[in-house]
C-alpha cells in the first residue's frame, strides 16, 4: 500500500501519497554554475539529538527510534537528484568499518530502480559524482564509485598536511583546496563545485559541514524530519557544531508534512527551510 501523509503547510490540511513527494521539489533544475542548489537533510528527534555517543567507546550511533522506511524513501528521493554528493572522512571510515551502509550510489538495489530510471528520465547521468570532504585526510576510498564510474574529488583545506594531498593525487584523485585552515570551507567549496559544472550539491554531511555551509551563506535548503519521540541520552550529537550563528542561522519554513505511521508507532514531521534573506 502506498504510504500516506498530510500536508500541513502551505494550504488547507490535505492528504497525499508520501512517494514522490520529493521528486517534485526538482532540486536538480534549482542551481546554477553561479549558484549550485546546496541542499541538506537530517532526522532528530524532539530533544535535538541526531545521533547518540556512547559514553565508554566514544563511538556514536544512529538510535533505531529515529530510522522508518518513510524517512529513508524521501532521503532517497533527496539523492536521486543530486549530480553532486558531498561526504567526508568520518563516513568513510564508518563504512570501512561495518557501522553504516553505504549510501554512495542511486538506484543500485531491486526496489530502488524507479530512481535511476526517473535519473535518467530527467537527464542526469547515471550516478552522481561524490566529493570527499576531510582536514586529516586519513579514510580509506570505498571501491563502490569506481564500480560505477563515479567522479570522485576530495576535498580538504590549505593547511592541510602536503604528504597526504601528494599521497592521494598520486592515487589518481582530483584534491580541491577549499578553504585557508585545516577544514572545508562553504564558500570555497560550492564555488568550485560551480566551476566544474555541478548544479545540485547534497550534502551527506554532518555538524560541522552544515556549520560552514550555512556560516557562508551557502545553503540553499534545509530538510529536516522531526521524530516524535525523546531521545535523552547524555553524550550526543545535534545538527550543528559550532559557535553561535546570528543571522545567519534564520531561515523560514517552505512546507510540513505530518506522517502518523512512523517510525515505530510514533509519529513525524517532515519539514524543510529556506534561509531568510539578510
Ligand atoms: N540523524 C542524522 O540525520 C545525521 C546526519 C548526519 C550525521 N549524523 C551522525 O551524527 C554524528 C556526527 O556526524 P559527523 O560524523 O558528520 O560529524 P562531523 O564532526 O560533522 O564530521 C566528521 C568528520 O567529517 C570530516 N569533515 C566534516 N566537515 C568537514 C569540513 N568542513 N572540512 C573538512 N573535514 C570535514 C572530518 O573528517 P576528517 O577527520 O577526515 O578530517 C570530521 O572528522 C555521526 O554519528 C553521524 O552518523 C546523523
Amino acid at each position: 500500500m502506498t504510504a500516506r501523509m498530510l500536508r500541513l503547510y502551505p494550504g488547507k490540511p490535505e492528504e497525499i501519497a508520501l512517494p514522490g513527494t520529493y521528486l517534485a521539489h526538482r532540486l536538480h533544475e534549482r542551481g546554477s554554475a553561479a549558484a549550485p542548489f546546496v541542499y541538506a537533510s537530517f532526522v532528530g528527534s524532539l530533544d535535538g539529538r541526531i545521533a547518540l555517543r556512547d559514553p565508554a567507546t566514544g563511538e556514536s550511533r544512529l538510535p533505531a527510534g529515529l530510522v522508518s522506511g518513510n524517512d529513508f524513501r524521501l532521503f532517497l528521493e533527496l539523492q536521486a537528484q543530486a549530480d553532486c554528493l558531498v561526504t567526508h572522512g568520518g563516513y568513510l571510515r564508518d563504512l570501512a568499518a561495518g557501522r553504516l551502509d553505504d549510501v554512495l550510489q542511486v538506484g543500485t538495489q531491486e526496489a530502488t530502480r524507479e530512481l535511476a530510471q526517473w535519473r535518467a528520465d530527467n537527464g542526469l547521468p547515471p550516478q552522481p559524482a561524490v566529493v570527499v570532504a576531510s582536514a586529516s585526510l586519513e579514510f580509506s576510498m570505498p571501491d563502490s564509485p569506481a564500480r560505477h564510474g563515479q567522479r570522485v574529488l576530495i576535498a580538504t583545506g590549505g593547511g592541510a598536511p602536503p604528504d597526504r594531498v601528494a599521497r592521494w593525487r598520486a592515487a589518481g584523485y582530483e584534491v580541491l583546496i577549499a578553504g585557508t585552515g585545516m577544514s572545508v570551507e562553504g564558500g570555497p567549496l560550492v564555488r568550485e563545485l560551480g566551476n566544474m559544472g555541478f548544479r545540485s550539491l547534497y550534502l551527506l554531511t554532518g555538524p560541522r559541514m552544515l556549520d560552514t555551509m550555512v556560516r557562508d551563506r551557502r545553503l540553499s535548503r534545509l530538510y529536516l524530519t522531526t521524530a516524535h519521540r525523546l531521545l535523552g541520552g547524555e553524550s550526543f550529537h545535534s545538527m550543528l557544531s559550532g559557535p553561535e550563528l546570528g543571522d545567519a542561522g534564520r531561515l523560514r519554513l517552505c512546507a510540513l508534512h505530518y506522517d502518523a505511521s512512523a517510525p515505530d508507532g510514533t509519529g513525524q514531521f517532515f519539514a524543510h527551510f529556506e534561509p531568510q534573506p539578510a
